[in-house]
Formats: C-alpha cells, structure tokens, sequence
C-alpha cells in the first residue's frame, strides 16, 4: 500500500461521523436512488425466515433494513459501521419502519468482532473500496459467513461513468484544490469487475457474479445538486468551504456550466450513475 493505512483509517472514521447528519437529511433522495442497487443485492442473497443478515458499512442501513422486512418476525440483521452516527441514524430509521429484529454494532469490517460461520449472508453497499485494506475485508466478510452464505456488494464503476463525481473533481483539481492521492481509497478506487472478481476468489469466495446497473441522479435544479452535493460529500464540503466567499461563487458557476448539458426540457438535471453489482458464495 503506497499510503499511510492508520492515517486513511482514522480520518475515514472522522469524515464519516461528520458526514452522517447531511446523510440522515439526504435519506429519501438517496433511498430513491439506490433502491435498485438494494433490491439487486437482497435478490442475490435470497433472505430465508430464521436466518441472520449481517450488513457491513451499512451508513443508515437502507439495505439491511429491507433484509430485516423480509425476514421478520423471525431471523434478523445486525447493522453495522465504522461510524455511530451512522447508526443513530438507521436506528430511527428501523423504529419509524416498527423494526424489532434489528441489531445496530459498530464494527470496522476490516477486522469484523463476530465468531467464525455466524451469519448467513452480508451485505455491503458501497463500502469495500473505502477501506484501507478491501482484501483482509472480504476474508473476514468470508470468515463470519456460514459455509454456502452469501455476500452482495455494490462499489461506484469508474469517474468517467460517473459525471455526478467526475465532473465535481475535475472542477476541484483544475483549481489546484484536489483531495487525497490517487493511492488513497475512495469510491472509484475498485472500479473494476476484474479487480472486484480478483478481490472475492483472493478471499476464497465462489460462484462470483458481477454485473453493472445504470442509475439516474435527477435534481429539481442545479441549486438541489449543489446542495445535496455538499451534504453527501465531506471531502468536497470541506475543501470548497474552505475557500473565500468570492471563490466559491465562482466554483458554483462553473460546475453550473459543468452541468449544463445534462438539464432536461424541463428544467431538471438528470445526471447518469452507473455502479457495478457482485454476488458470490462463501
Ligand atoms: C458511501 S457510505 C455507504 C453507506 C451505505 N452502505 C449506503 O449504501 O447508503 C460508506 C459507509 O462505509 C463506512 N465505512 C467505511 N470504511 C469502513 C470500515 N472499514 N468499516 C466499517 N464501515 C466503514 C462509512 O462509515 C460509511 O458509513
């Protein structure tokens, strides 16, 4: 690893508690976003009565808290983060759903504090490639499985694919502003179904499927995208924040330019995503 792993750790953990308010604010565009990312990966581990779910990296557990629907009233998923605050926010999440087999943990999925085959299925939702260490993740992902569990996961496909991101981080970068370097982990970091199929056999998992899913961020305006984009992002919170009053009116306008190709004829902006999918068998 050509990047200092504990100092990635730490601020990860940091940014991520800072970040969890504008998440919980966020939850509903978010949910709408991603749902068909959640119902691809509950599909793949096929949740029986009775068995236990584990999500790792879960932020408000919108993935879990679907598992826990279907497994009720009995079995049940344990919901876990680096972050609590993460978890205040999907504990209000699983009392307003009237949730009772729901258990919150933090836990760092690089080292996952759960005895060896004792859950059925994982799931993790953009997460691996945030971590210092993706590979030790998914053999302790493997390690707590239960032989023939299954984990699903979904990580960002490439910036390019991605415009919602690239076009922010190139705004960023032609100012001289841009953030951690390219060694460090981050949403694109495993933007590879070759790297993420590698990444699961390394880890001893089989019968590995990958696919991709073509998402659709739409903002009633540039104005919400920019304001949503400073809730979800810390790293682009903090640097564009960072800056004098006069600057950041004119980082705005630009991305506003940025962004003008994808405003439809009435007046949203809809901007394409694209995330790649995996499933596979401990
Ligand atoms: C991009 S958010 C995704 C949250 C949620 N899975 C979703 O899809 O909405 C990433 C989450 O991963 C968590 N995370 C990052 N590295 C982690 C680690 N090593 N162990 C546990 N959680 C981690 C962060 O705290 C954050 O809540």
């Amino acid at each position: 690893m050509s990047f200092d792993a504990n100092a990635h750790r730490e601020s990860s953990l940091e940014n991520w508690e800072e970040a969890a308010s504008g998440w919980v604010r966020r939850q509903e565009e978010l949910r709408e976003l991603a749902a068909p990312v959640s119902h691809w990966m509950i599909e793949a581990i096929n949740p029986q009565p009775g068995q236990r779910v584990l999500e790792l990296a879960a932020g408000l557990g919108e993935t879990g808290l679907l598992a826990a629907e279907l497994l009720t009233p009995v079995g049940g998923v344990l919901i876990s983060d680096q972050a609590e605050a993460m978890l205040t926010g999907a504990r209000e999440r699983a009392s307003s759903l009237g949730l009772t087999n729901v258990e919150l943990k933090v836990l760092n999925a690089e080292w996952i504090d759960l005895p060896l085959a004792s859950v059925d299925a994982v799931l993790c939702r953009w997460g691996y490639m945030l971590m210092a260490d993706p590979a030790t993740a998914l053999s302790e992902t493997r390690r707590v499985l239960r032989p023939g569990g299954r984990v699903a996961l979904a990580v960002w496909d490439t910036l390019e694919q991605n415009p919602w991101a690239q076009l922010p981080a190139q705004e960023l970068s032609e100012r001289g502003l841009a953030g951690a370097g390219a060694a460090a982990p981050g949403p694109f970091t495993l933007a590879s179904a070759e790297r993420v199929s590698e990444l699961l056999k390394g880890a001893g998992f089989a019968e590995i499927r990958i696919e991709t899913l073509e998402l659709v961020r739409r903002h009633r305006s540039f104005d919400d995208f920019w304001e949503i984009t400073l809730d979800l992002s810390r790293s682009f919170h903090d640097v564009v924040l960072d800056q004098p009053e006069a600057q950041i009116a004119e980082i705005r306008a630009s991305l506003e330019h940025r962004f003008a190709p994808f405003t439809s004829s009435a007046g949203e902006l809809v901007i394409p995503a694209r995330t790649l999918v995996a499933a596979a068998e401990a």
